[in-house]
């Protein structure tokens, strides 16, 4: 199931009028729908309702939503793993890693699965390279992974069943 923006058209037009409705008041609106939108981040559909509400091009509103780091457009993952691949885990196979993350989650490095709940990137050395190839996923290191480590981890994930 694809999960986009939580609120109704609605929701988001209360969002939009609460906090202000003019174009003074443009980040915090946006700044709400996106911490309201459940994915933290503004689809297309909310920004041009925004531009709309305010009396602004959509093009403008975009440029706006684009130039401010803390504004995305892309849903965020609910789990980002993070595989490290610095030397001694390149060398225990973390691109064999990344190989079967793409099969499993049918993204690519970067890309948020269609459920938003995972997305992958590299990172350097966590100090864990005894159990090499490791993903690192908040606080937690798993290690030692193969392709069914990696399945069970990524269904427990999905099940609520790591303490994450
Ligand atoms: S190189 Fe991967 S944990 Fe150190």
């Amino acid at each position: 199931m694809e999960i986009t923006n939580q609120l109704t058209a609605e929701e988001k037009y209360s969002i939009i009028r609460e906090n202000g409705g003019d174009t003074e008041h443009l980040l915090k609106i946006l700044h709400e729908l996106q911490n309201a939108s459940g994915l933290n981040y503004i689809d297309q559909e909310t920004a041009e309702m925004v531009a709309k509400e305010v009396g602004l091009p959509a093009t403008r509103v975009y440029e706006i939503i684009t130039f401010y780091a803390m504004l995305k457009t892309k849903p965020k993952a609910q789990f980002v793993l993070k595989v490290c691949n610095s030397t001694p885990c390149h060398f225990s196979r973390s691109e064999e890693i990344v190989q079967i993350l793409e099969e499993e989650l049918g993204v690519k490095m970067g890309e948020t699965t269609k459920d938003g709940m995972f997305a992958y990137h590299y990172i350097p050395c966590v100090g864990a390279c005894d159990i090499g190839p490791v993903i690192k996923v908040k606080d937690t290191v798993y290690g030692n992974l193969n392709r069914e480590v990696i399945q069970k981890l990524l269904s427990d994930l999905r099940n609520g069943k790591r303490d994450q």
